[in-house]
C-alpha cells in the first residue's frame, strides 16, 4: 500500500498591521509555536507558517486524513490566539474572518479557508501551494483551465501520453450550492461557459481522468454568505501536484507570466491586476493591492516536506524571480489604467458583487425626487 498524506492548508485574516497590509510578526510567531508544539507531539509532521498580505497561512503536512477534527481545532485555535494578540495591539481588523464562536469539529463554514488533499505518495511528489490576497476563489478559474485544459499552455497535454486522457474539474455553483463535474478536453467549452463566469462559479478540485488521480483543490467559501454580509474577500489558497503525468511545475508556473484582471482589491468592490510575487512583497498596498499572489513549490516525502539537515522544510518561493517582472510590470500598467477611471465601471465591480454599496441609500434618498421620463 502506498503512503497516504495529507497537505492542509488553511488560512486566515486574524488582523493586520497598519490597516489590511501584513500579519506582523508577533502574530506569525503564534502560529509557529502552535504548530511547533503539535509537530513534537506527533499530530503533524510538518509546517510551514506565512502570511500574503493580511492574511495567516499555515500549511501543515500530516497523516489524519481531510477534514480532521484535530487538524481543524489546531488552525482555529491558533488563529484565535492570533487574534487575541491583534484585539491587544489594536491591529486592524482583529478577528475579521472567525465568524462563529465555538468550534465543532471542523473549521467548514467558520470563516477561515482552507485546502486539503490526501495523496498516496508518488515515487516523487512535488506540489505547488498557491495563495492570494484581496481577491477571490474565482481569481484561479483562468489559471486552472490553461494549466490542466489549455494545449497551448501545458505541452503535457500534447506530448506526455500519461496526459492524453484530460482532467476532470469539479465546479462549484457558489449561490446555488451545487457542484457539476466536467472532463476536459471533451466539454472545454462547456467548463469555460461556467467557469468564465468567475464571480459565481469556482474550481473546486481536478482529478486526472484516467485514474482520478487528485491533482489540485482549491479553498472555495463565500464569507459573505457565512455572515450574511460583507466581511472581505475570500483570499483563496489551492494545492496543485506536479510532473511525471501531471503539469510540470513550469505549466503551472507559466500562466503567470502575464497578469490578468481579478475582483477583490479595495473595499473587494473593483477589478484588480493580479501580481505574482515572492514573499518578501506579498502586501498590499496602492489601493489596497494590487491583488498579490505568491507560489510556494515543495516536495511531500515520507508524510512530510522534504526537509533540510536541520530539519527545516524545504521551500521554494517560485514567483520571487526575474521571469515574473513582465507580469508585475503589466499588473502596475493595469492598475493605473483602471484607478484613472476612479468608480466608474468597468473598474468597480457590477452592483450586486459590490457588497459594500452606497446605492441603496442614495436610491432611497433620491426616490421622492424621480419624475416619470
Ligand atoms: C479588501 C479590504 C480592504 C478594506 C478597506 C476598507 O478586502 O479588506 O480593501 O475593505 O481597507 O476597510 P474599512 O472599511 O475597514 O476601513
Ligand atoms: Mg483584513
Ligand atoms: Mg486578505
Amino acid at each position: 500500500m502506498p503512503r497516504k498524506t495529507t497537505i492542509s492548508h488553511i488560512k486566515c485574516d486574524v488582523g493586520s498591521l497598519a490597516g489590511h497590509h501584513i500579519v506582523p510578526k508577533s502574530l506569525l510567531n503564534i502560529a509557529d509555536k502552535n504548530l511547533k508544539k503539535a509537530k513534537e507531539e506527533g499530530l503533524i509532521n510538518s509546517y510551514y507558517v506565512f502570511n500574503v498580505g493580511d492574511d495567516l497561512q499555515l500549511l501543515m503536512v500530516h497523516e489524519n486524513g481531510e477534514a480532521n477534527s484535530d487538524i481543524h481545532k489546531l488552525a482555529w485555535d491558533t488563529f484565535q490566539e492570533a487574534a487575541n494578540k491583534a484585539l491587544e495591539l489594536k491591529l486592524y481588523g482583529a478577528g475579521q474572518d472567525l465568524l462563529k464562536t465555538a468550534f465543532s469539529g471542523t473549521i467548514r463554514g467558520m470563516g477561515p479557508g482552507f485546502a486539503e488533499m490526501e495523496i498516496e505518495e508518488r515515487g516523487s511528489d512535488p506540489v505547488v501551494a498557491l495563495a492570494a490576497d484581496k481577491t477571490s476563489g474565482g481569481a484561479f478559474n483562468y489559471p486552472l483551465f490553461r494549466i490542466f485544459a489549455d494545449p497551448m499552455n501545458t505541452a503535457g497535454l500534447v506530448i506526455d501520453p500519461n496526459m492524453a486522457g484530460g482532467f476532470k474539474f469539479e465546479v462549484l455553483d457558489t449561490i446555488e450550492n451545487k457542484k457539476v463535474v466536467l472532463k476536459c478536453p471533451e466539454e472545454v467549452y462547456e467548463l469555460i461557459a461556467l467557469v468564465g463566469t468567475v464571480q459565481r462559479y469556482m474550481i473546486s478540485a481536478i482529478r486526472r481522468a484516467r485514474d482520478d488521480l487528485i491533482c489540485a483543490v482549491g479553498s472555495v467559501t463565500r464569507l459573505s454568505q457565512i455572515a450574511g454580509r460583507y466581511v472581505g474577500k475570500d483570499d483563496p489558497v489551492i494545492i496543485v501536484r506536479a510532473q511525471h503525468g501531471l503539469p510540470a511545475v513550469g505549466e503551472i508556473l507559466v500562466p503567470f507570466i502575464h497578469s490578468y484582471l481579478v475582483e477583490g482589491w479595495m473595499r473587494g468592490s473593483h477589478w484588480g491586476p493580479i501580481m505574482p510575487v515572492g514573499l518578501k512583497d506579498a502586501k498590499c498596498t496602492a489601493f489596497d493591492g494590487p491583488p498579490r499572489i505568491v507560489a510556494l513549490g515543495f516536495q511531500i516525502a515520507n508524510g512530510k516536506i522534504a526537509s533540510d539537515d536541520n530539519g527545516k522544510p524545504m521551500i521554494a518561493d517560485l514567483f520571487d524571480d526575474v521571469a515574473f517582472a513582465l507580469a508585475r510590470r503589466e499588473a502596475l500598467k493595469y492598475a493605473s489604467m483602471l484607478r484613472r477611471m476612479g468608480e466608474f465601471e468597468p473598474a468597480r465591480l457590477g452592483p450586486e458583487e459590490m457588497e459594500y454599496t452606497t446605492l441603496q441609500q442614495i436610491l432611497e434618498k433620491l426616490k421622492g425626487r424621480f419624475k416619470p421620463a
